[in-house]
């Protein structure tokens, strides 16, 4: 059976010759390339289990083994015994699945290219120099780093090394509280609006926090504004969930204020105290499988997942919180003709795309993810 229907197209942006898959159009239709997906992973059984995020296109969640937000496919990638592991998920979940599995399993990312721009606004060397300032400012044993999932593993390590946590968007809540017990102050990086939102539900003022902004001196702060500061927090944002605002928000409660606003909580702190509720993808995902008949939604997070949810529940009434198309474009790099690709590689074993974090960072990394599993 042909698993999938790929209806999307890759229309709205061009792809540059050293990124176009290697099985071409005229070697496959893409009927045919569901088709040997679906041959293949029968051929390969056991030895290949699929993970998929739920931003990934219908398409491939068609074929995942197991699908969840960021923590669950971290969870789910501990406990698989699989030879070979195809990350459909962008590079860092890929990453964090490595470190996460014994060492003869292998994770593929079937597309290398699938990384995540929030990710890519903290990198290590920045990180270390931020630490530096900070340390002329405040004593850095009180200060508690704490990383979001969505950060390269060199930042995993640096968190690893000097006492803090990894925080996924479905557990932030409880790994910031940790924290809080353990020092004074924290250093939350890379995304400023999870961080943002969640020490507000824990009951931290808004000026008890300041912006460190790396492309800035400094940071752009004084060693007073160090000094004073609970929350230190990292500039950096998702530029997808950036895009929701206050005005589409209030554009739809005019006109139906019925309608329940569910936004994930890397939006603005703006969007998140207009909206009515927020959490993970998962979060999303079970509040709408467990929402009443007939009721009405918009939903302000990617817009495969929002897709996804409106065409599976029709008894509710779901539309997405934007008018424009919220896509993560990296998350959308993955498509069938890769997954073959991955899947081919390994049947002739030459698998390629094979994601290895090396041991010298896994060590402190893997501390830091320990601690948040530990935490929740
Ligand atoms: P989740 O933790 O909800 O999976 O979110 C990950 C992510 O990248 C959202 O943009
Ligand atoms: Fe990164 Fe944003 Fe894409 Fe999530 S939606 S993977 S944070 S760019």
């Amino acid at each position: 059976m042909v698993t999938g229907t790929l209806l999307i197209m890759l229309d709205f942006y061009e792809l540059k010759d050293d990124h176009l898959p290697k099985i071409q159009d005229k070697e496959l239709s893409d009927e045919q390339v569901l088709l040997e997906i679906n041959a293949l992973r029968a051929k390969l059984g056991d030895r290949v289990a699929l993970l998929g995020h739920h931003y990934q296109q219908d398409d491939i969640i068609a074929f995942a083994d197991y699908t969840g937000d960021s923590l669950q496919l971290a969870r789910e990638a501990a406990k698989l015994k699989a030879e070979y592991i195809i990350f459909c998920g962008v590079h860092f979940m890929a990453e964090t699945a490595d470190m996460l599995t014994a060492d003869n399993q292998n994770v593929i990312l079937p597309d290398m290219n699938a990384g995540c721009s929030m990710a890519d606004m903290a990198n290590r060397s920045e990180i270390d120099r931020a630490w530096k300032s900070i340390s002329k400012a405040a004593n850095t044993d009180t200060v508690i780093p704490i990383t979001y999932i969505n950060c390269d593993a060199k930042l995993k390590d640096f968190v690893g090394a000097n006492g803090g946590a990894i925080c996924t968007s479905s557990n932030a809540k409880q790994v910031i509280s940790w924290a809080l017990e353990q020092g004074e102050k924290l250093l939350f990086f890379p995304d400023q609006h999870l961080g943002r939102n969640t020490c507000v539900e824990l009951g931290i003022s808004l000026d008890e926090m300041i912006v460190y902004n790396p492309n800035l001196q400094n940071g752009g702060v004084t060693a007073d504004q160090i000094k004073e500061a609970k929350v230190i927090l990292w500039y950096g944002f998702c530029s997808v969930h950036q895009g929701f605002t206050v005005d589409q928000i209030k554009e739809i409660k005019a006109k139906e204020p019925e309608r329940t606003i569910l936004i994930h909580p890397e939006c603005s702190y703006e969007v998140y105290s207009a909206a009515d509720m927020s959490g993970s993808t998962s979060f999303i995902l079970n509040t709408i499988k467990d929402a009443p008949k007939g009721s009405k939604w918009a939903i302000g997070t990617e817009i495969n997942l929002v897709n996804r949810l409106a065409a599976q529940f029709t008894d509710l009434d779901i539309l997405s919180l934007s008018p424009y198309q919220c896509l993560c474009t990296t998350m959308y790099r993955v498509r069938p003709r890769w997954l073959l690709e991955s899947l081919r590689s390994i049947d002739n074993n030459t698998p390629t795309n094979i994601i290895k974090v090396p041991a010298a960072i896994k060590e402190n990394a893997l501390k830091a993810l320990d601690r948040m599993l530990n935490i929740c």
